[in-house]
């Protein structure tokens, strides 16, 4: 299995990506560091350790991180995700506290101590991972890839051109593209591919355990929020695509481009720029761009995860 460490501001589609990461053979979690983003990190941390009890998979670390970006103004999704960050059904309270180390310290930790290289997914703000980098460039060595959850190759949501991770902490995201190590993007273009439409939340519905229920709700509430917000049909779930990913070479189709994001701009900060045709012959490919996401077989490894868990 890929060792994996997973840095997120659960959010939903967060919570469904560290479920999937959990139900799946193929990844070891090594650890969940939390960042500001969807909700405050006090809430982004609770969140991360409740979706833990529902799961019974308490023994998998979790360090609290950013409270706010490198540079300028937090930005919250609230107005996606609720009050708590994660709205909607109840939840078991966790028995686990956080370690007592913050996100950057405990992600140190894991990259030097693992005898190969780790997979870092992010899925929130890119804050721990951005500072940590900028502080040790060095520690690439111990990253086989930083997969992300953020950017568009087309528009944004925060923003008309920014999406949300990206938008709140463009600075951060912009160390980890020039720090030479490989990086994939998982955008906008790609997420919004992978709708819970009523099929899928059926299949959730239908499994006779509180995984598979809660999932269901979950997507009632966040679904609710696209359909106010951005008038969709069925919400994108975002974040468990950069570790379907992981498990599966084929879900995703992707492009190797020059990605740069905004870190000025009257109107664009924290959009990424992604030079699909070769545009800025000087600026070569620093990033493999998710493209295409073959829905149905991303959709059959969520929910076989999500049983697995559910009935073990
Ligand atoms: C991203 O922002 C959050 O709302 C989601 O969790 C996802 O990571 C989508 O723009
Ligand atoms: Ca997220």
């Amino acid at each position: 299995p890929t060792p994996v460490v997973l840095d997120c501001d659960p959010g939903h589609d967060d919570a469904v990506a560290i479920l999937l990461a959990l139900g799946s053979p193929g990844v070891r979690l090594l650890g969940i560091t939390t960042c500001f983003g969807n909700c405050a990190v006090e809430d982004a941390t609770r969140n991360a350790l409740r979706v833990l009890a529902l799961a019974g998979r308490e023994d998998v670390p979790v360090a609290a991180g950013a409270a706010g970006p490198m540079r300028g103004q937090v930005a919250l999704g609230n107005y996606v995700h609720g009050v708590t960050g994660l709205d909607g059904p109840d939840l078991p309270e966790p028995t686990a506290a956080p370690v007592d180390e913050t996100a950057t310290q405990m992600l140190r930790r894991l990259l030097t101590d693992s005898p190969e290289p780790v997979t870092v997914v992010v899925t929130g703000p890119m804050t721990n991972v951005g500072t940590l980098l900028s502080q040790e460039p060095g520690l690439v060595r111990h990253i086989r890839e930083i997969v992300f959850m953020g950017g568009s190759t087309e528009r944004g949501n925060h923003t008309p051109t920014a999406e949300f991770n990206t938008f709140a902490d463009p600075e951060a995201l912009d160390v980890v593209l020039r720090a030479g190590v490989p990086v994939r993007m998982v955008g906008l273009n790609l997420t919004h591919q992978a709708l819970a439409t009523p099929a899928v939340v059926e299949r959730m519905s239908a499994m006779p355990h509180d995984v598979g229920r809660t999932c269901a709700a979950w997507m009632g509430f966040f679904g609710s929020s696209y359909e106010r917000i951005w008038e969709f049909e069925a919400p994108p779930v975002h974040d468990p695509c950069t570790i379907a990913a992981l498990l599966d070479p084929d879900v995703i189709r992707w492009r190797d481009c020059f990605v740069a994001v905004e870190l000025d701009g009257t109107w664009t900060r924290g959009t990424t720029v992604v030079d699909l045709f070769g545009r800025l012959p000087d600026h070569a490919p620093n990033v493999s761009v998710a493209m295409e996401l073959d829905a149905e077989r991303y959709w059959d490894l969520v929910l076989a995860a999500l049983d697995a868990l559910g009935s073990a």
